[in-house]
């Protein structure tokens, strides 16, 4: 595969866009249910291809530098999940999520490409805030997004179908400003290091 569509790259990890052969792969993993129901349930193909033509396929060129991209093992290529930054449905607020195939689990993997999206998402694309949103009982997910750099504030819940069910979520946010100034306060230090 070229690297020209591996858009954002950490050191194990690539993006891409997801791309219509990739169905097979999405229906696989909407079939295993320890990640399934983490991501809204177990869900047949006719109903992850209605949602992998609109809210992937038909999402990135409505929503420049936004949607919800394969994440590749950068070695093997091997697809492994994905990586979003797009909105909650039905609102405009930008999350960020991923799911993994579980033999990916417990690496570290979901946590370094969310850190660097986060960092795409206030850097690059100058968002203003970006969000997150776990189940109360997915604490690994929820343990990601503050690692990825968002803070917990409280619950929410959402009438959109895609979450009603869930109820109140565990609800992390972190605005661009704090950001920014926590990460120029890091480069400052590395700064001083060198001249130590
Ligand atoms: C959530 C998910 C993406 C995490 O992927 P991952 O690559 O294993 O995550 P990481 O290794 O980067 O980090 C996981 C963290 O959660 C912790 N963790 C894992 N299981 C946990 C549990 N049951 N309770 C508490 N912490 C847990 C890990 O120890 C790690 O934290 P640490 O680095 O401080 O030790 C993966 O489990 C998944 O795909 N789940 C199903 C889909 C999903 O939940 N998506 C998010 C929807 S909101």
């Amino acid at each position: 595969m070229s690297d020209s569509v591996w858009w954002l790259q950490t050191e194990r990890l690539a993006l891409r866009r997801f791309v219509a052969d990739d169905l097979d792969w999405l229906v696989q993993l909407y079939r295993d249910v320890e990640v399934a129901r983490h991501l809204g349930g177990l869900l047949d193909r006719a109903t992850v291809e209605t949602m992998f033509r609109g809210r992937f396929l038909g999402y990135y060129d409505l929503h420049p530098g936004l949607g919800i991209w394969a994440t590749l093992d950068r070695v093997t290529g091997e697809l492994l999940g994905f990586h979003l930054l797009n909105n909650i449905q039905g609102e405009s607020i930008i999350q960020l999520g991923y799911g993994l195939a579980r033999s990916a689990w417990g690496r570290g993997l979901a946590t370094e490409m969310a850190v660097a999206l986060v960092r795409y998402g206030f850097e690059d694309l100058r968002l203003p805030r970006i969000s997150g949103m776990a189940g109360l009982e997915n604490l690994a997910s929820q343990r990601v997004l503050l690692k990825s750099g968002l803070h917990r504030n409280g619950e929410r819940a959402f009438p959109h179908p895609a979450y009603a069910a869930e109820g109140p979520m565990a609800w992390f946010e972190r605005d661009r400003d704090a950001w920014l100034a926590e990460h120029a306060a890091d480069a400052r230090s590395v700064f001083d290091a060198h001249r130590r």
